[in-house]
């Protein structure tokens, strides 16, 4: 399968790309600086940003006859007031898949979003409710609320607290992180466990149209 990762310089992006050329798939990645990223057989590299409906076209027509049948997110969002760099992308991101009859789309969100807000920690709710963080939660947020009425096959994989540790098993704490106690999420997942989700989610169909709290 063609992949279109969308956030492929960053740190959870790379191990997407990586983990879906190690499965034999094809990656296109829409990146603002090409040279932020080496070439490596099976990787297509379009330059731009998902903002612009125009680039994310340029991404799908980027290798002829040969278009991607799924999309992963990694992107991030800064901490200020109104951000909409999630919800934008995956707006356009929904409408481009729309046209070129694309169903699946696999997004990184966060635990705390949505209804995983109330299993996360007492500090995390507070910094969420009372610092520049809630801004960026704001926007995943929105995400979900794009996501689930797009009518497409998404997956809104919702890690905890991220680290650069090895690939590990991945437990899965339901669509709200039920249970999970006082330090919830605290553990953390690797960004590479995380990787290898976000590939698993648009191989397959277990996780579509839900919300997977996870953690390793
Ligand atoms: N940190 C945690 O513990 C944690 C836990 C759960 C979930 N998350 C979520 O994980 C995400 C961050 O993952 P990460 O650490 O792998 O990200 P990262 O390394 O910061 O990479 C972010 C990616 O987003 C792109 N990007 C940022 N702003 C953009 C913009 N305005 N236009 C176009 N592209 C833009 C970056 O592109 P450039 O290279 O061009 O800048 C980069 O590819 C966030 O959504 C965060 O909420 C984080």
């Amino acid at each position: 399968m063609r992949i279109l990762v969308i956030g492929g310089s960053g740190q959870t992006g790379r191990l997407v790309i990586d983990e879906a050329l190690q499965r034999g798939h094809k990656v296109t990645a829409l990146i603002r600086n090409p040279s932020a990223l080496p070439a490596k057989e099976g990787l297509n590299i379009v330059k731009g940003t998902p903002l612009e409906p125009s680039n994310i076209e340029s991404a799908f027509n980027a290798v002829q006859g040969d278009f991607p049948t799924a999309v992963i997110v990694t992107l991030a969002s800064p901490k200020e007031k109104g951000t909409r760099v999630l919800s934008d992308a995956n707006e356009n991101l929904v409408a481009a898949m729309k046209r070129h009859n694309v169903s699946k789309i696999a997004t990184m969100s966060s635990f705390g979003v949505g209804s995983s807000f109330a299993n996360i920690t007492v500090i995390m709710r507070w910094a969420i409710s009372n610092t520049a963080l809630g801004h960026t939660y704001a926007d995943h947020n929105h995400v979900d609320e794009i996501l689930k009425k797009s009518g497409l096959k998404f997956v809104l994989l919702r890690p905890g607290r991220l680290t650069m540790a090895k690939k590990a098993p991945v437990h899965f704490f339901g669509d709200d992180g039920k249970g999970l106690g006082v330090f919830a999420g605290l553990g953390g997942i690797s960004r590479s466990s995380v990787a290898a989700c976000l590939v698993d989610a648009v191989e397959k169909s277990t996780w579509d149209r839900s919300t997977p709290v996870i953690l390793n």
